[in-house]
């Protein structure tokens, strides 16, 4: 099929004579524009496109790919807001390469060859302004489940730094999956450390002081414009929160990670927008085996005007597509995100060409659906199962994110809390859950067995860790993230109410 379509696109190239397609004169400047910042040596890709015998040995294999927009990897759709460096090939590129296939893939003259573009070697962003490296290799099985693992990268610094961009440089390409930067200025991560005998620790149990972002598979290193940089106060830590993919085949990470800093703080403080919040913990994700169809969404109307930079999407296999539309006050409908094929091993983050004006009052609407029927080649179970929200990959997620700061720097505190009172939604799905378990009817006999210190108040390291920070935020109204015997009874109550049915 594949070829039909190239003979189709063929037609619509204007023919100018018979001159002959060569692969210096015509190929190599697509190949090298398009393919070779991550086909060549130490980059991410398997195998290396640099010169006529790698392309031309390839031909067939590079001429389905480009066909079926497998290659280059770009998930979001074109039809709306223009994105930075987008990875996209022309019809006519296509139909090109097809040509040149039926010519007998002529190599031409090489004096009329562009040269090869001068990638960056290692670093994509140029020389960091701090390397920080894991202390040793964490070994990783060739099989068995995924493996959610932090390590801790002690910095030191003596001063309050910002920070532009992190770039990561894995050692085992094949099983990272992903990686969070997480900051921690407690000592906590740094305690927790190896203490299993293993680089690194598992479970969160650290209170998480800010983040500089992360790293997933196909993400480009990009430094933030402008003047922004996000925060990194002297005296913390970072901690990568990885994520392993066994591949078949034992092997051992050890990360790199380039800091690259700004000379001055920012103007504006960055604030994300999550839609819906917690990777869509909250959002009630529940899909019945077989359902090809099943759709979340959820809104978020800013308070203040905001200025998006960015935007990404997460989830994981049965996904299928998403999108995320901003109306406008005016009515005017903005889509800032849609992806129609979704992929888990591509989950980039798409800069806008020109920072994209969101006015108070506008509505961030994210949509998402999801295929759990066996017609899903992406499907990890056969037959499929009933799948709910979880962080592993074969649970689901799902969540749209606008990276970007308030016009004015003074609504800040604003737009933080009420992100804040949003992510708070989480904690009413997981009320329910507690009540589904019966948790709830056993509630007196549960916190006195957390209160390891039998002083009445539950702290937060008494708390369980995946519901921590959503309990405080929720209940300790005081703010000393603890929860004394009134605050209890607040939760006492609110189960209560919930289970009447009111929404609280
Ligand atoms: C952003 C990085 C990136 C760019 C740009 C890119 N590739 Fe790839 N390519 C990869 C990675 C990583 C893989 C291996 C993983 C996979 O197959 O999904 C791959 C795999 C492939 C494969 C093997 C697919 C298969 O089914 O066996 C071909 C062929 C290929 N790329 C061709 C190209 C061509 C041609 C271009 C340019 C038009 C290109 N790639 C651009 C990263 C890239």
């Amino acid at each position: 099929m594949a070829s039909r379509i190239s003979t189709a696109l063929l037609l619509l190239v204007p023919c100018s004579g018979a001159a002959e397609v060569t692969y210096h004169q015509d190929i190599a400047p697509i190949v090298y524009q398009n393919c070779t910042s991550c086909h060549r040596e130490g980059e991410s890709a398997p195998f290396s496109l640099s010169n006529y015998e790698e392309v031309s040995r390839k031909a067939k294999t590079i001429a389905r790919v480009m066909d079926g927009r497998y290659m280059p990897p770009w998930h979001a759709s074109i039809d709306h807001l223009p994105f930075r460096d987008m990875r996209r090939l022309s019809d006519e590129e296509i139909a090109r390469f097809a040509s040149w296939i039926e010519a007998g893939k002529p190599e031409g003259d090489p004096a009329t060859a562009p040269s090869l573009p001068d990638f960056p070697k290692g670093w994509q962003l140029g020389e960091p302004d701090l390397v920080v490296t894991m202390a040793s290799a964490y070994e990783v099985p060739a099989d068995g489940p995924d493996i959610y693992r932090n390590f801790v990268l002690p910095l030191d610094l003596p001063e309050d730094k910002w920070v532009k961009a992190v770039e990561l440089r894995p050692s085992a390409r094949s099983v990272l999956h992903h990686s969070l930067f997480f900051l921690d200025d407690s000592g906590t991560a740094r305690s927790l450390d190896g203490k299993d005998g293993k680089p690194g620790f598992s479970g969160m149990g650290f209170r998480k002081s800010g983040s500089l972002g992360g790293y997933v598979p196909g993400v480009t290193a990009q430094k933030l414009p402008g003047d922004l940089a996000r925060p990194l106060p002297k005296g913390s830590d970072i901690v990568l929160a990885t994520h392993f993919h066994p591949s078949g085949k034992v092997e051992n990470e050890q990360t790199t990670i380039g800091l690259y800093f700004a000379d001055a703080p920012p103007s504006r403080q960055l604030q994300e927008v999550q839609v819906p919040p917690g990777f869509g913990r909250g959002a009630g994700i529940d899909i019945p085996a077989g359902e090809s169809n099943y759709v979340i969404e959820d809104t978020f109307t800013l308070p203040v005007d905001y200025e998006a930079i960015s935007v990404g999407g997460h989830a994981h296999y049965i996904c299928e597509t998403m999108k995320m539309t901003a109306t406008l006050p005016d009515g005017e409908e903005k889509v800032l995100l849609e992806i129609t094929d979704w992929d888990m091993d591509w989950q980039d983050t798409y800069y806008f060409t020109e920072p994209v004006i969101l006015p108070a009052g506008t509505v961030i609407k994210s949509v998402i659906s999801y295929d759990n029927s066996a017609n899903n080649p992406d499907n990890p179970h056969t037959p499929p199962q009933r799948i709910k929200w979880g962080r592993e990959s074969t649970d689901e997620m799902g969540s749209l994110t606008l990276v970007g700061v308030p016009v004015e720097a003074d609504d800040f505190t604003r737009l933080s809390r009420a992100t804040k009172v949003e992510r708070a939604k989480i904690l009413s799905n997981l009320g329910r859950e507690l009540i589904n378990s019966r948790v709830a009817s056993r509630l007196p006999q549960i916190m006195k067995s957390l209160d390891k210190n039998r002083d009445g108040n539950l702290d937060a390291s008494e708390l369980p860790e995946r519901m921590r920070g959503a309990l405080l935020l929720k209940l300790d109204t005081d703010g000393d993230k603890s929860l004394n015997p009134s605050e209890l009874q607040a939760l006492k109550d609110w189960l209560e109410n919930l289970q009447a049915g009111e929404n609280v």
